[in-house]
């Protein structure tokens, strides 16, 4: 019986990460979160790629994205990604990563880049991918797709939330600032923009728990 492969889109804070991780395991699927890799491109470009006044330099990083090597290794069950070599996984949170990514994601040649490296762990069926593009761009031929949503205001208090645990100073205003900018320069950028796919569910998991959005995903999944 061949696995399937399955696309989970959306808007930040709906849990797509962590929903993807739980059904991988229950259906023993590798899972890949897409947004790590455009955060490890960011973290490359913040530590080598900025210019006099201390921003990104694009042209400097597009010329070097050829040096770039990313890639995800098993850890203690866990997906842990790699930066040429060293692992990256607690660097690519880190607030000016945070702060940076959206306009990294923007850029045609950074999406061109980390085209293949998505479709290649895709290409033998067996796997969740997660992100903004998976359904639309990445693997449109994926056999189930999915589109998470939820309101703002309850984005902001799991984000909120979360920050909180991690131990990260923050108030919800300015968590709620940043989710609606990340929102908009995600949805209105020009190269693959943060949209449903037509053939996607959609799932407002405002009202939801992780749990009941991983059993209403789970129970549209049939063996394939
Ligand atoms: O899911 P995340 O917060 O780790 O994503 C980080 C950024 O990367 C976010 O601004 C959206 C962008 N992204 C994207 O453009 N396409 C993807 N497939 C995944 C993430």
């Amino acid at each position: 019986m061949r696995k399937p492969v399955i696309a989970i889109d959306g808007y930040s804070s709906t849990g797509k990460s962590s929903i993807s991780k739980i059904i991988a395991q229950e259906l023993g699927l590798v899972h890949m979160d897409t947004g790590a890799l455009y955060r490890g491109i960011t973290y490359f470009a913040l530590q080598n790629c900025l210019n006099n006044e201390g921003e990104i330099n694009l042209s400097q990083l597009f010329a070097r994205l050829n040096e770039i090597h990313l890639e995800f290794k098993p850890i203690d069950q866990e997906l842990v990604l790699f930066l040429n070599g060293i692992n990256i996984s607690n660097e690519i949170r880190r607030n000016d990563v945070a702060a940076n990514v959206s306009l990294i994601a923007c850029q045609k040649e950074v999406r061109d880049c980390l085209l293949e490296t998505q479709r290649e762990i895709a290409k033998n069926g067996g796997v969740i991918l997660d992100g903004r593009d998976i359904g639309t761009v990445v693997l449109p031929k994926a056999d189930y797709k999915f589109f998470l949503t939820a309101s703002i205001e309850e984005r902001t208090r799991r984000r909120f939330l979360e920050l909180q645990s991690l131990g990260i100073e923050t108030d919800e205003n300015a968590v709620m600032r940043n989710l609606i900018n990340r929102d908009k320069i995600d949805s209105e950028r020009e190269v693959a923009p943060l949209r449903k796919a037509s053939d996607a569910i959609l799932i407002d998991n405002t009202h939801l728990s992780k749990k009941e959005t991983i059993a209403l995903i789970l129970s549209q999944i049939d063996d394939i």
